[in-house]
């Protein structure tokens, strides 16, 4: 686990276990200690580091906004630049190296700010992207629409599946808010017009595929917040009806222990919903690692909790004896400052 040329491969998944451990696809060891976190910008200070890989995470997932590269146009000269700014960034670069990973995009590193499938320039940003976390030329990401991904830890009984979903590449303009800047409707409304997307059919159709996959935990990781109601800012909520497929589609494939992970807000989070939900369901947001809100206030009718103004990083830490998750967002020091614990009995259909 501290080889750095295996451990970077890490990312890759199947390729990399059967490197470290011997065996084909899914990685045999179970995870116990997830850490993941979000809005890091390489040119602010980033003590934080210490913290995580003080934490011993089995996995670190980069939840989005992994730089702050928004660009002008194809030549992403600001993209570019922002990635190699991480390149020089000590602390990220030994996260990297020594702890195994996974990441995906949000719109700071997809190159426009709350941008969607209309971004003239994806395809560019993709590029760099993949350059960046060392993707293999043989990876379903380098021939697909987006960089949406799975992969799975440990075997039948205390399995963990994590699903990287792309929330940009596809998804429909948001409907700008009439009255910008005030409360619960600071920058977008929700929109029900049923042409909208947020995945896209084919990324629907892959996450159907995976969330039939086996697996004793799922960790959903969405970019921007699935469940969090009572803002205005980027959320599944502003488009209701797709938030309601994707609960529907949790039901259908019967997709136990589903648990979301997310980041984008500049504040930490924990949130429950049972409304609609095929069986109560949990979220933890963390952001961000260098980004954060000192001053956050916001409704929060399904949060539980206040939110996290500061500096954070979410760890996922699972008892499988227990069968239990305990679900943190964690200071700058690595001190809970925020946690839930979710017994995995209440993640389940109940008929
Ligand atoms: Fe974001």
């Amino acid at each position: 686990m501290v080889v750095p040329s295996i451990t970077r491969r890490a990312f890759t998944g199947a390729a990399v276990s059967s490197a470290i451990i011997g065996t084909a696809a899914a990685q045999p060891r179970p995870l116990v200690r997830v850490a993941f976190g979000s809005c890091v910008d390489p040119r602010e200070p980033q003590p934080i580091w210490d913290s995580i890989l003080a934490y011993k995470p089995d996995l670190f997932i980069f939840a989005g906004d992994n730089v702050y590269g928004d660009s002008k146009d194809r030549e992403v000269k600001e993209l570019k630049e922002a990635y190699e700014r991480a390149r020089q960034s000590p602390g990220y670069m030994k996260l990297r190296q020594s702890v195994r990973h996974l990441a995906i995009w949000d719109d700071h590193d997809y190159g426009v700010n709350d941008a969607g499938g209309d971004m003239p320039f994806k395809a560019e940003s993709k590029e760099e992207f993949l350059k960046f976390w060392d993707v293999p030329s043989d990876d379903p990401r380098r021939q697909q629409e987006g960089i949406y991904y799975a992969e799975s830890f440990g075997t039948a009984g205390q399995r963990t599946q994590v699903i990287l979903l792309d929330i940009r590449w596809f998804k429909s303009p948001w409907l700008p808010s009439p009255n910008r800047g005030a409360l619960g409707m600071e920058r977008y409304v929700p929109d029900n017009d049923p042409a909208k997307t947020m995945l896209g059919p084919a990324q629907w159709a892959w996450l159907a595929d995976r969330l039939r996959e086996p697996a004793d935990l799922r960790l959903v990781v969405s970019s921007i917040q699935v469940l969090a109601e009572g803002h205005g800012w980027e959320r599944w909520g502003n488009f209701p009806r797709e938030r309601r497929k994707l609960f529907e589609l949790v039901r259908q494939t019967r997709a136990e222990n589903v648990i979301f992970l997310s980041g984008d807000r500049h504040l930490g989070a924990l949130y429950r919903e049972t409304e609609g939900a095929p069986y109560p369901l949990t979220e933890i947001t963390s952001s961000g690692l260098t980004k954060f809100f000192p001053n956050s206030r916001e409704p929060g009718p399904n949060r539980l909790g206040a939110v996290f103004g500061r500096a954070n990083f979410g760890t996922i830490d699972i008892d499988w004896w227990e069968k239990k998750v305990r679900l943190s967002v964690r200071d700058e020091a690595g001190q809970p400052a925020r946690s839930h614990s979710v017994p995995m009995e209440e993640m389940r259909f109940r008929t």
